[in-house]
């Protein structure tokens, strides 16, 4: 080692110390050394050691049209300098400029945005408008589900690691889920029926007042492990929505900005005209955002006062509207769809390879492998998952991991990634694999 590429990794060792030392343990790390990043172009990162990684998760589905892509960096640094906060008190030009890109993209008639800064927010606002629009109170989410940190969400959420001292729900009921890969009901797709879809109605008939607020969902579930549901799921589960009154709510926070391919917004992918969205993340390739759309009639069914006082800021304003533009120029929902299933085909191969891949499942470029010790019992292996994420980040690919078990690996690369990007995510994938040996 010489003494220039040793002071380097203090640098990495000091900070990790000084994270652990400042920093909350429940902002947790991944990887049993914590890679420093130091700095990222489009698809790659780089870490305080000068390692380049393809990166293949972007910041949890945030990062969506390339690390400091110039098309939107460039236009944040002009408003970084021309204005950047005075509140939603004061109208400006970056925020109707957004809200109205937003309601050109949004599916229906969902045409009024309401701006905050972060997906739980967004969902937040959601659940306590539907409760003012329709006089109701009670609300039906999916076990499996994240829906954010604060509590509302966190009593929204159904994965219990995240439920933890004291999250109590009340209104909030959970149904069963669409996971056919562990199907709840124990049965098998498409001679189930699409049966899970029916409990959201017994839920409703017996563990609510009969009368709901809304329903609420991710298209693909993303923190539960990107579960995908049938095809006919939510259609079915729409109409039961409808039948007791509720407002269907979809959780775009994962699924959003075209992740899923062909459309701007997952719901549309399963044929559901939702009313109301919530979307964050990759909303603005980075810039802290959240959105809740809907249709005139329920934004403006919101009653008292509230207000957000970073939500719509101009410069998250000028992040997200050009990153609406980087999808649109660049044809990204296309290349999603196109560059999504390429990937999956990969993927489906390798699960040929290794026996530890359970499951492929997703859509667009949002796609899991569920890791099991055995595919008879499929006992899931979180301690290959870890494992599999450590070789990963040796061979210099960076990939998540979710699921109620811990054994769910994510791969969510950016929307303007090229099948050569995907080649090259795949023999680093193989490689990892190749090395686990738990
Ligand atoms: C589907 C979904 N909804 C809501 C949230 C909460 O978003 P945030 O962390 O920005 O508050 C997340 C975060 O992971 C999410 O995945």
């Amino acid at each position: 080692m010489t003494p220039e590429t040793k002071t380097v990794a203090t640098r990495s060792e000091e900070i990790v110390a000084k994270y652990k030392k400042y920093v909350w343990p429940a902002a947790s790390n991944y990887y049993k050394q914590p890679l420093v990043a130091d700095r990222a172009s489009m698809q790659y990162v780089w870490d305080v050691e000068g390692k380049k990684y393809l990166d293949f998760f972007g910041g949890i589905l945030t990062v969506s049209v390339g690390h400091t892509n110039p098309k939107v960096t460039g236009k944040i640094k002009a408003q970084v300098e021309r204005l950047q906060h005075l509140s939603t008190l004061y109208p400006n030009e970056a925020i109707v400029n957004l809200a109205e890109k937003m309601a050109q993209i949004a599916p229906g008639r969902l045409e009024k945005t309401f701006f905050t800064n972060s997906g739980s927010e967004a969902n937040e606002v959601a659940i306590l408008t539907a409760r003012m629009a329709t006089g109701r109170y009670d609300v039906v989410g999916l076990r499996h589900a994240y829906s954010g940190g604060s509590t509302l969400t966190k009593s929204m959420t159904a994965v219990a690691p995240y439920r933890r001292a004291g999250i109590i729900s009340v209104g909030v009921s959970h149904a069963i889920n669409p996971y056919c890969y562990r199907c709840p009901l124990g049965k098998t797709y498409p001679d189930c029926g699409v049966a899970c879809a029916n409990d959201v109605e017994s839920l409703i008939q017996t563990s609510t007042s009969g009368q709901i607020a809304a329903f609420i969902a991710e298209p693909i579930q993303g923190v539960g492990g990107f579960i995908t549901p049938p095809p006919e799921y939510f259609k079915i589960v729409f109409q039961i929505v409808k039948k007791y009154g509720g407002l269907f709510i979809s959780d775009e926070v994962q699924t959003g900005f075209g992740r899923t391919g062909k459309t701007w917004f997952g719901i549309e992918r399963w044929e559901v005209t939702p009313d109301m969205i919530t979307c964050a993340k990759g909303m603005a390739n980075g810039t802290p955002v959240g959105a809740t759309v809907a249709t005139p009639e329920i934004a403006d069914a919101f009653q008292g006062l509230t207000i957000s006082t970073f939500g719509g800021n101009p410069v998250t304003s000028v992040a997200a509207r050009a990153t609406i533009e980087v999808i649109e120029e660049e044809n990204l929902l296309e290349n999603a769809d196109v560059v999504g299933s390429y990937f999956r085909a990969k993927l489906d191969d390798l699960k040929q390879k290794h026996r530890l891949i359970g499951d492929v499942r997703g859509m667009g470029l949002m796609q899991g492998l569920e890791l099991v010790k055995d595919r008879q019992t499929k006992e899931p292996a979180p301690e290959a998952t870890n494992e599999l994420l450590e070789r990963a980040r040796e061979n210099g690919l960076l990939i998540g991991k979710g699921g109620l078990f811990g054994n769910v690996i994510r791969l969510a690369p950016m929307l303007n990634i090229a099948k050569a990007d995907v080649d090259e995510a795949i023999r680093l994938l193989d490689k990892s694999f190749a090395e686990v040996r738990i």
